[in-house]
């Protein structure tokens, strides 16, 4: 296999190494990076974990994992056994200082095997209470001083509220600089979402229009099917704020909003991004109920099952309070944006799964043909489809074929799938290699985060406070409670959607 690169070599701990994101994500992204040619030379995966597994045992279940969810399908036999041989398990109990001793051996086998310049990556795939000592042990075993080659990945949640964010970035920062801490948003690794960029900023076409002079309002809508499954337990004290707006969508919004970088480098975007959450305008406590709304999904039918509401999730209180649906209006008060409304809409047990991000620009300042000609009209639209179509749509009004002057909506769409014929990679790899390579540019910096928190605070704490008695307040399959099509129609707009391939 061709090697793409020459990283340093490079050992990776994965605290977490018989959950889930492991299994489903993690695993198989380091297994195609490797396929890929993308691995150092020399690598070793120490996975970790409470299951007292041999190699060979974890090596299995690696591969069970792999084959279930690789995006290329089943290993190759062969291919399989090579990088197995460089995936280890070390049984731990983060409680027992033993635990690090051991570790910390197996990191010093692989140093010495590999040479001065390999790196070590500690990945917390974990559940955030574990964090704090995690990092504690890391710093006290001596495992985190070398800050050109040890960094540390933390997953998402990053706090549970602001106070929280900041007692971790605080924590953090004491052992760690912050060119060793990776914030995972795994949304910043989605192909469609890193090609904002260059679609902002590799075009001159569309920077003249990208304002508050020819847009009319921005719409950022990451609908799912899915209800909570079985993270009832996680989910109850998060919610669609926290799981999703304070990271994922004003991510998206920040993409959108941003002032065109100086140039690529990690520091430069997010000083860009953490600018647009400063200059979003606060909610005070009397504003969140006109330009909030929250829903709760009750049972329903999708696909012809029946499926549960919420409240009858495993791990959910009968009577939860928590919100599985989100929608708020923001303005962001600066030159570029100001006026502008941001609509911004998630929620579970949706009608569809569909992540798209809608720039409506204004109407054409006069009106010259007559209304038989334009009764299907519509505003310029600008529709970039995240998932699970990949795509860039610009709607315009053009003449339909025939004798009459008839107007109605094209398409200019350019589409991944017929555009390129070479397989899109997961976030998880592009973030796995950009942790290898040292590059942060898709990671949240400590005060990306912080902002992002205290913009919805005011949100959390009202609807916190405020039990709310209309819940459950939209069905299953549904696009959500009606009052968030209020929310946007009170405005003249409507959510749009994109139709689905197999629905049109
Ligand atoms: C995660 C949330 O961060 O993102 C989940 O915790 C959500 O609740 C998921 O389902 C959505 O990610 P994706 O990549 O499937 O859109």
């Amino acid at each position: 296999m061709k090697k793409k690169n020459n990283l340093h070599p490079t050992i990776f701990v994965i605290f977490g190494g018989t959950g889930d994101l492991n299994k489903r994500k993690l695993a198989p992204a380091l297994y195609n990076l490797f396929t890929e040619g993308y691995m150092p030379p020399n690598f070793a995966i120490i996975g970790t974990g409470r299951t007292p597994f041999t190699d060979a045992k974890y090596q299995d279940v690696l591969l069970e994992s792999v084959n279930e969810f690789s995006r290329n399908g089943k290993a190759k036999k062969e291919t399989w056994n090579t990088f197995a041989e460089q995936v280890h398990y070390c049984s731990t109990d983060i409680n027992e200082p033993k635990t690090f001793e051991n570790l910390k051996a197996d990191i010093e086998k692989y140093q010495k095997k590999f040479g001065p310049e390999t790196q070590v990556i500690y990945y917390l795939a974990v559940a955030p209470n574990f964090f704090p000592l995690i990092a504690e042990s890391l710093c006290k075993y001596k495992l985190t001083q070398d800050e050109d080659n040890s960094r540390i990945v933390i997953e998402k949640p990053f706090g549970n509220d602001l106070d929280s964010a900041k007692e971790l970035n605080l924590l953090l920062s004491g052992i760690f600089t912050e060119k060793q801490i990776y914030r995972i948003d795994h949304y910043l690794g989605k192909e469609t979402v890193q090609n904002m960029m260059a679609f902002r900023f590799a075009n001159s076409l569309f920077e003249p229009l990208w304002n508050r002079t020819y847009i009319e309002h921005v719409q950022i809508s990451v609908t799912e099917q899915l209800g909570v499954g079985d993270r009832g337990g996680y989910y109850e004290d998060a919610g669609a704020l926290r799981d999703m707006v304070q990271n994922h969508l004003l991510q998206l919004l920040c993409l959108v909003g941003m002032e065109a970088p100086i140039n690529f480098d990690a520091d430069e975007i997010r000083d860009r991004k953490v600018e647009v959450l400063k200059a979003m305008r606060p909610f005070r406590p009397e504003e969140i109920s006109a330009n909030t709304v929250r829903g709760q999904y009750s049972k329903g039918w999708v696909e012809g099952k029946e499926v549960p509401g919420y409240r009858s999730e495993k791990g959910v209180d009968p009577n939860s309070n928590t919100e599985t649906f989100a929608a708020v209006k923001f303005f962001i008060d600066n030159w570029r944006w100001q006026g502008i409304p941001f609509y911004l809409r998630t929620g579970k047990r949706l009608n569809q799964t569909s992540s798209i991000i809608t720039i409506q620009f204004k109407d054409v300042p006069h009106h010259i043909f007559s209304s038989g000609a334009a009764e299907s009209w519509q505003q310029n639209r600008l529709i970039i489809s995240i998932q699970p179509e990949m795509s860039i749509r610009l709607q315009v009004q053009a003449k339909r074929p025939g004798l009459k002057m008839v107007l109605n909506p094209v398409d200019m769409v350019f589409d991944y799938k017929g555009t390129y014929d070479t397989d899109t990679p997961e976030a998880y790899e592009t973030l796995l290699l950009d942790v290898m390579t040292g590059d942060q540019t898709l990671f949240m910096r400590g005060d990306q985060v912080e902002a992002a928190w205290e913009l919805v605070m005011p949100i959390i704490d009202a609807w916190e406070n405020k039990k709310s008695l209309g819940f459950p307040n939209y069905h299953a399959d549904s696009w959500g409670p009606e009052s968030a099509e209020a929310l946007i129609a009170r405005d003249g707009y409507h959510w749009f959607t994109l139709p689905l391939k197999d629905k049109e």
